[in-house]
């Protein structure tokens, strides 16, 4: 029988936003009601239940929230022309883009085209270089919601070895740069390095984001370890003549939950911590931008 803490990203997302809910009522109190611009184009499907649930806990905080949907056949000169309005309205103090978009607009120039202090995902390069410098910047959400289930499952972080798999911009690059700032020693791993399972062994926590099923094994793990896994990866599965979607993370969750102290089960570890940091990132935004 595991020893293991299965850690409970639902219930801590729900202290963020009670958090969230807080900061908003003080905020109403100066007369000021965030304003959240949600973009989405195409009809990626996780794409639309990702943009229905946070517009949803929008609302449950307290956040305004605009949507704005658009087919695949949206040409990018009209996206960068609203994410230009939304720029300068007022009322709107953080637009999300939801990635990934069609593939005749270039995501580069429509993250860079968002106001960096309305930027709640926290991907344009001057938030993004910003967090490398320690300075004062939006930071991507599903890493900021990694470190805060690190931190509350784990005590002091300084010192410890953490390893990171995956160095995309979204969630590998920044989660690196916020456990080198809460003084863990960071190792960052991608497809390219060379035996990944002997220096996970090394590791006191391992964060998993590479979108590879069951790709952490029980032997890639130091006895324990605390283990975030990122992956939200859907496997098609036919038991009993009957085809079914179920998700799954990187780490092989059961083998894991042998050998690590605690470890995040997907779905209900990560993915609403995601959701809670874009609230408080647009509280955040908000009062960047007040007066
Ligand atoms: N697609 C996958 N993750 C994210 C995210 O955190 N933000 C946005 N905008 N799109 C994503």
């Amino acid at each position: 029988t595991p020893l293991t803490t299965s850690i409970d990203g639902k219930a801590c997302a729900e202290r963020v936003l009670d958090e969230v809910a807080d900061d908003v009522a003080r905020l109403a109190d100066e007369g000021i009601i965030p304003g959240l611009a949600v973009i989405l184009v195409g009809e990626d499907p996780a794409s639309q239940v990702y943009v229905r649930n946070k517009i949803r806990k929008a609302e449950a905080v307290g956040i305004r929230s605009l949507e704005y949907r658009f087919d695949d056949t949206l040409p990018q000169a009209e996206l960068l022309a609203l994410i230009a309005r939304l720029n300068d309205d007022p009322e709107v103090n953080g637009i999300l883009v939801q990635l990934p978009l069609p593939a005749n607009i270039d995501e580069a120039s429509v993250i860079q085209a968002i106001l960096p202090a309305k930027d709640v995902d926290g991907f344009h390069r001057q938030n993004a270089g910003g967090l490398w410098q320690g300075l004062p910047s939006l930071a991507p959400c599903t890493p900021t919601g990694c470190l805060r289930l690190l931190r509350e499952t784990c005590g002091e972080l300084a010192g410890k070895h953490a390893v990171v798999i995956g160095r995309s911009n979204i969630v590998g690059k920044p989660m690196a740069a916020l456990l080198l700032d809460a003084d863990c020693t960071v190792s960052l791993l991608h497809s390219k390095s060379r035996d990944a399972a002997a220096l996970c062994r090394q590791a006191d926590i391992i964060v998993a984001a590479v979108g590879r099923p069951g790709m952490v094994d029980a032997n890639w793990l130091k006895p324990g370890a605390v283990v975030i896994d990122v992956g939200i990866n859907r496997i098609e599965s036919e038991t009993g003549g009957e085809r079914r979607t179920r998700l799954v993370g990187d780490v092989d969750f059961a083998a894991a939950s042998q050998v690590a102290s605690a470890i995040t089960p997907v779905p209900g570890g990560v993915g609403p911590m995601t959701i809670a940091y874009l609230m408080q990132n647009t509280v955040t935004a908000t009062r960047l931008q007040r007066h």
